[in-house]
């Protein structure tokens, strides 16, 4: 089987590597890619939004599979336009990605299931702000402001903050630059990562993670895409663990099912774990970054055949999945400045170890790997428990040198230390 991956993130690379481990495939094309996918994969360039470039290269690479990563594409309907032109792909329809691209939409699939998220109020009004602020946060004996982009943001534009101002002033900005905004009520808890290969009804989940978005250690600063993760997750119940596959993903699959949008490809639930048990944060439509790193690491099935059928309507048919034992944590490198503006073209060195998955690097004319996004490398490490591969990410750290880079030591910290309940 020839598989195509789009995308060019540390999440892609760990895709091909899982990939690369599949007997069954025979080929790995990725467009557009990075520097460390082209020593595993064909690297092609291709404007990932556009379905008939997209179709155009699966065919030229007779791609047997395409698999589509971020999430834009997703939304504005690639996967669509292959399906419809005879190619499986594994990555769901416009319509059904509109649980990640219109939290309005997430939000009635939701109520629609009586699933427990959190309360919430869009502005898309300047004049209308100051009232909404009053109905959350502080003012409405919640903890802090929880303020999102209504638009697709890569994870950064959400601000969370006792600070009535900072809210204020977050909000304002997205409403001056033409962007909706979501406020909703605080989520107290542990957050969990669930990804789920879904098929229509048919729902995989696979090992729950646990990300951590904001830069600072001690989870201080502003957030980020995603700086580091782990998995599986020692402190979490099987009670709880239950409740999110038969209490949220599958009656939210079975009703994207009833509504004509039934989603092929791979929904990811961002649930906090609540004293009243586990309540979603949001719906991704896509694989997780920097979770897919740690979870992948772990998985023994044969990645390319398990989304191949679920791509191809088949999912109910796969044996049921395998996972070597231990645990693995990933650590993500950032460039100098990032999540704010990143300074890029600082030459990395050490990148080329094992465990060491690539984002926002390129190759310079020269030879030279150097970085050219905020999140530039991803770092996993496995072992028999969550010390051993902590421990094993940061020596793997250690030998990488980014003139600038920064990274947190605390990933996983908390639950190695048996800190975390629930
Ligand atoms: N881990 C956060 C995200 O992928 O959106």
């Amino acid at each position: 089987m020839r598989v195509l991956v789009i995308g060019s993130g540390a999440r892609e690379h760990a895709l091909l590597l899982a990939l690369s481990r599949d007997p069954k495939v025979t080929g790995l094309i990725v467009a557009p890619g990075n520097a460390g996918t082209a020593r595993l994969a064909e690297q092609h360039d291709v404007d990932i939004t556009s379905g008939d470039d997209v179709i155009a290269l699966a065919r030229k690479v007779e791609a047997d599979l395409v698999v589509i990563g971020p999430e834009v594409p997703l939304v504005l309907g690639v996967a669509d336009a292959l399906r419809a032109a005879g190619i499986v792909c594994f990555g769901p329809g416009k319509d059904a990605a509109r649980i990640e691209g219109s939290k309005a939409f997430a939000k009635e699939v939701m109520a629609a299931v009586g699933v427990r998220t959190a309360s919430s109020e869009i502005v898309d009004n300047p004049a209308h702000l100051d009232a909404a602020l009053d109905h959350f946060g502080p003012a409405a004996g919640d903890p802090a402001w929880v303020v999102k982009d209504d638009s697709l943001a890569a994870g950064k534009g959400v601000v969370v903050t006792p600070e009535r101002e900072v809210a204020r002033a977050h909000a304002a900005g997205l409403l001056d630059a033409g962007h909706p905004v979501l406020l909703e009520s605080f989520l107290d808890g542990p957050e969990v990562s669930l990804f789920c290969v879904v098929d229509g009804a048919t729902v995989v989940p696979l090992l729950p993670a646990q990300d951590f978005k904001r830069v600072g250690d001690g989870d201080v600063g502003p957030n980020t895409g995603g700086m580091g993760a782990y998995a599986p997750l020692p402190w979490l119940t099987d009670t709880a663990y239950r409740e999110i596959v038969t209490g949220i993903v599958e009656p939210v699959a079975a009703e994207l099912v009833r509504r004509g949008n039934a989603f092929n490809g791979l929904l990811y639930a961002g649930l906090a774990i609540t004293s009243n048990g586990p309540a979603v944060v949001e719906f991704n439509c896509r694989f997780g970054d920097p979770e897919t790193q740690a979870v992948l690491a772990l998985l023994e099935s044969p990645l390319g055949q398990l989304l191949h059928a679920a791509g191809s309507g088949k999912l109910a048919e796969f044996d049921e999945l395998r996972w070597r034992d231990g645990a693995a944590v990933t650590v993500v490198l950032a460039a100098e400045n990032y999540p704010g503006f990143p300074r890029v073209g600082d030459v990395i060195s050490g990148s080329e170890a094992d465990g060491v998955l690539h984002a926002g690097t390129a190759r310079r004319e020269d030879g030279a790997i150097v970085s050219s996004g905020g999140r530039v490398l991803s770092v996993v490490g496995t072992g028999d428990d969550l010390t051993a591969a902590r421990t094993r990410a940061y020596e793997i750290l250690d030998s990488i040198r980014l003139p600038g880079g920064h990274f947190r030591t605390d990933i996983a910290l908390r639950a190695a230390e048996e800190q975390l309940s629930r």
